[in-house]
C-alpha cells in the first residue's frame, strides 16, 4: 500500500524541482507520475527530440528516491502534427473537425495519427524504458474522456468498412444480421455502408451497435501498438493505462487482456456532482463527502480488469476538482477516508491530483496537495497523515468476495441504440444494484459476463440484454443464487428481440416466462409493487411478464402482473425496482445464498482485505460500527464520525 502524486515539472520553473522532489519523499510519498501531455516538449518538432529537460526532472526525482511512472504523451498531440496531417484530428457528430487548442483532439483511425504516436512512444521507451527510476508506463490518458472515443472522420469510415466486411463475410450476411429489408436500407457493397449519423430518422440499431463495436476495438488497436512497443524497449516494466469512473464507450476487460495493472482515476465528488448517476438528494447529502458507493463501485470494477487483479488509482481527488457544475470543498478528513477506502478495496497504490495547483489555464481552478503559492494545503495534509497511519497498518491480501455483480458494456451499448425510456441509464442501475448489495454490508466482486463465477454465492445481474446459452451455463454450474433485472435477455447479439420472446435464453432458469411487453415509465409515474412486507416502486422501466405455472411471483404491480419472479436458485425483477424493493430481494437472495447480510447504519460503508474489516463512514451522524466488544483495531475506533475510517481485525 503506498502513496503516489502527479506531477507535471514542465509547468514550473526548474529552480523548484529539487524542493518538491525532497518534500514529496518527505510527506511519504513514493511514486511519481509525470509527463503523459509533455508531447509539445519532448518532440517540438517532427522527429527532433529533446530529452534534457525530462532526463533532469526523472533524475531530481529519483536522486529524492522516488519511482517515476512515465505516460506517454499522446493524449496531447502537438501543433505541429495537426497543421502537417489535418487527419489526425477526430470529426464530431454533426462533421465538425474538433479544433487544436486543448487535448484528445485525435481521431483513433487516423493511420498518420499511429504513425506518430509509434514514433515518439518508441522514442521514448529507448531512452527511458530500461531507466532504474521508471518503473511503470502508463499509455495516454483516460482513453475516450471527453467524448473522444467515437469519430465521424473518413479515416473511421474506411476502417468501419473494412471491420464490417471482417465481420459478416459477405454483405447479403450484413443486410441479413441487421434486417435492413427494413426502409429499404439494403446495401449492395460494403463501401455503400455510412456511418451511423446525422440521418433524418434514427439509425438502424443493429448499425449502431456494429459501429459501437467497431470504435472500442479502435481503442483497443491504438492502445496494443502502444503496449507492443513498450514491451520491446521497457521490459519487465508494468504497463497501465488510467481508465474513468462510470464510463463505458469502450471494452475495458478486453483491453485489461493487454495490459499488466489497472487503474482509473478517482474522483468522488467530481462523479457525483458531474455524472447522473445519483440522485439530487443524494447530490446534496453527499455534495462534500461523495457517494458513499461510486468510488467503491469503480474500486471493485477496476479489480477485476486485469486477470492478475492488480489494480491502482492513478488519479485520487485531494481537494476541489474544476469539471463539476458545482464543484463543492471535500469535507476535512475525506481525502484521507477516500485513500482508506480505495486501499481496503485493494488498491496497491493511490496517487493524488495534482502536486500543486497551477495558477494558469484550464484547470487552474483544480486544486493540488499544494495551493497555488506552495503551501501545503487540507488534502497534502491529509495525505501525510495516511502516509503515517500505513506505517501502523499491515498489508491483507484482497480475497475474491462471494457476491458477483456483473456489467457489460456492449449491453450498455445495445439498450443506449433504443432506450425506450429516457432514463433508463445503465451505470446509474448498476450503481443502484451494487448500493443494494453493500448497505447490507455485502463485499461485491464487479464483473464482466465472461468471467468464471465459481465459488460465488450470490450473482447479480443489473441487466444484460445479450446473454449467450453459456453465461448461463457458467452461472447454473456455480449453485449461486441469481437476480436478474429487467431487458435482461431481451436482444440478440445483432439487436434483434430475442427468440420467443425476453428473456430469451435466460428461459433456461425460469422455463415458459415471456415478457410479452415493454413500459417506458416518465418521470411522475411510480407503480407500486407488493413485495412481503416491504411496500415498493418501480419507476422508469417495466417489462410486462407472462408468468408460466411453477414459476412463484414474489412481489406484483396492482393489476396483477408479476414484479419479481422466482424459480430455483433464480429471480428475475421485472422493473426499475426502487431502493427500498431492491434491499429487499437482495436480502433474500442472500439469505438463500447463506451470506451474512445486515442493513448498515446509514451511510456506512465496510469492505474486507484479508483479515483486516475496513469502515469507512460517509453519513452525518456518528454510527457504532459492528464490531465485537474485544476487536482489535488497527485503525480508528468503534465510533465513527462523518468522514471517518476503522478497521479491526476479523478473527
Ligand atoms: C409514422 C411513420 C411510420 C412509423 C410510425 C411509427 O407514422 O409513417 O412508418 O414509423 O410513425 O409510429
Ligand atoms: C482527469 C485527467 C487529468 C485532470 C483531471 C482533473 O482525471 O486525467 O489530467 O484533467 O481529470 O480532475
Amino acid at each position: 500500500m503506498k502513496l503516489g502524486v502527479c506531477y507535471y515539472p514542465e509547468q514550473w520553473d526548474e529552480s523548484l524541482w529539487a524542493s518538491d522532489a525532497r518534500r514529496m519523499a518527505e510527506l511519504g510519498l513514493s511514486t511519481v507520475r509525470i509527463a503523459e501531455f509533455a508531447w509539445a516538449l519532448i518532440e517540438p518538432a517532427p522527429g527532433r527530440f529533446e530529452w534534457d529537460w525530462l532526463d533532469r526532472a526523472i533524475n531530481t526525482l529519483a536522486e529524492a528516491g522516488l519511482e517515476v511512472v512515465l505516460g506517454t504523451p499522446t493524449a496531447a498531440p502537438p501543433h505541429w502534427l495537426v497543421e502537417q496531417h489535418p487527419d489526425v484530428l477526430a470529426v464530431d457528430a454533426h462533421g465538425r473537425t474538433k479544433p487544436f487548442g486543448s487535448r484528445r483532439h485525435y481521431c483513433f483511425s487516423s493511420e498518420t495519427f499511429h504513425t506518430a504516436s509509434a514514433r515518439v512512444v518508441t522514442a521514448m521507451a529507448e531512452r527511458y524504458g530500461s531507466h532504474p527510476a521508471v518503473i511503470a508506463w502508463q499509455t495516454d490518458n483516460e482513453y475516450g474522456c471527453h467524448d473522444t472515443t467515437v469519430s465521424y472522420s473518413q479515416g473511421a469510415l474506411k476502417r468501419f468498412r473494412a471491420w464490417l466486411a471482417e465481420r459478416y463475410g459477405s454483405i447479403e450476411a450484413l443486410n441479413q444480421a441487421w434486417g435492413n429489408v427494413f426502409w429499404s436500407m439494403t446495401y449492395a457493397r460494403f463501401e455503400d455502408v455510412g456511418l451511423p449519423v446525422a440521418m433524418p430518422a434514427p439509425p438502424n440499431p443493429s448499425q449502431l451497435l456494429a459501429f459501437q463495436r467497431f470504435a472500442s476495438d479502435e481503442v483497443l488497436r491504438y492502445n496494443r501498438m502502444q503496449v507492443e512497443i513498450l514491451r520491446r524497449h521497457a521490459p519487465g516494466r508494468p504497463v497501465l493505462h488510467n481508465f474513468m469512473g462510470f464510463f463505458g464507450s469502450f471494452e475495458h476487460h478486453k483491453m485489461g487482456r493487454d495490459l499488466d495493472i489497472a487503474s482509473w482515476d478517482s474522483y468522488p465528488l467530481g462523479h457525483l456532482d458531474g455524472m447522473n448517476v445519483a440522485s439530487e438528494a443524494e447530490k446534496l447529502a453527499h455534495r462534500r463527502t461523495g457517494h458513499p458507493d461510486i468510488a467503491a463501485f469503480n474500486h471493485d470494477l477496476y479489480r477485476g480488469v486485469v486477470a492478475s487483479g492488480r489494480w491502482w488509482v492513478m488519479e485520487q481527488q485531494a481537494g476541489p476538482v474544476n469539471w463539476a457544475p458545482w464543484n463543492a470543498l471535500p469535507l476535512p478528513g475525506m481525502v484521507r477516508a477516500w485513500t482508506w477506502e480505495a486501499f481496503a478495496h485493494g488498491a496497491e497504490l493511490v496517487s493524488y491530483f495534482r502536486w500543486r495547483q497551477v495558477p494558469y489555464a484550464q484547470e487552474q481552478l483544480h486544486s493540488g496537495l499544494n495551493t497555488p503559492d506552495n503551501l501545503l494545503a487540507t488534502g497534502g495534509e491529509e495525505a501525510a497523515q495516511v502516509a503515517r497511519e500505513l506505517a501502523t497498518v499491515p498489508v491483507e491480501t484482497s480475497r475474491p468476495a462471494r457476491v458477483a455483480l456483473v456489467v457489460d458494456y456492449a449491453g450498455k451499448w445495445a439498450l443506449d441504440a433504443l432506450p425506450n425510456s429516457a432514463d433508463f441509464d445503465v451505470h446509474t442501475l448498476q450503481l443502484r444494484w451494487y448500493s443494494a448489495l453493500r448497505r447490507l454490508g455485502l463485499d461485491v466482486d464487479v464483473l464482466p459476463a465472461s468471467a468464471d463465477f465459481s465459488g460465488y454465492q450470490l450473482v447479480a445481474v443489473p441487466t444484460l440484454p445479450v446473454v449467450s446459452p453459456d453465461f448461463v451455463d457458467r452461472l447454473q454450474r456455480s449453485g449461486a443464487q441469481l437476480v436478474f433485472g429487467p431487458r435482461s435477455g431481451s436482444r440478440t447479439a445483432e439487436m434483434h428481440i430475442a427468440e420467443g420472446l425476453p428473456p430469451g435464453p435466460l428461459r433456461a432458469l425460469f422455463p415458459g416466462l415471456r415478457v410479452t411487453a415493454v413500459e417506458g415509465l416518465r418521470p411522475g409515474i411510480a407503480l407500486p409493487v407488493s413485495l412481503g412486507d416491504t411496500s415498493a416502486q418501480v419507476t422508469r422501466w417495466r417489462d410486462v411478464l407472462d408468468l408460466p405455472a411453477g414459476l412463484t411471483a414474489e412481489g406484483s404491480y396492482s393489476d396483477g402482473h408479476a414484479a419479481v419472479v422466482q424459480h430455483g436458485l433464480a429471480r428475475y425483477i421485472s422493473g426499475w425496482l426502487c431502493d427500498a424493493g431492491l434491499g429487499a430481494v437482495m436480502a433474500r437472495a442472500a439469505s438463500a445464498a447463506g451470506l451474512p447480510a445486515q442493513p448498515l447504519p446509514e451511510g456506512l460503508r465496510l469492505r474486507r482485505r484479508g483479515r483486516l474489516q475496513f469502515a469507512v463512514h460517509y453519513g452525518e451522524q456518528a454510527v457504532q460500527l459492528p464490531a465485537p466488544a474485544d476487536a482489535r483495531f488497527v485503525l480508528g475506533g468503534p465510533v465513527l464520525e462523518a468522514g471517518g475510517v476503522a478497521a479491526w481485525w476479523l478473527d
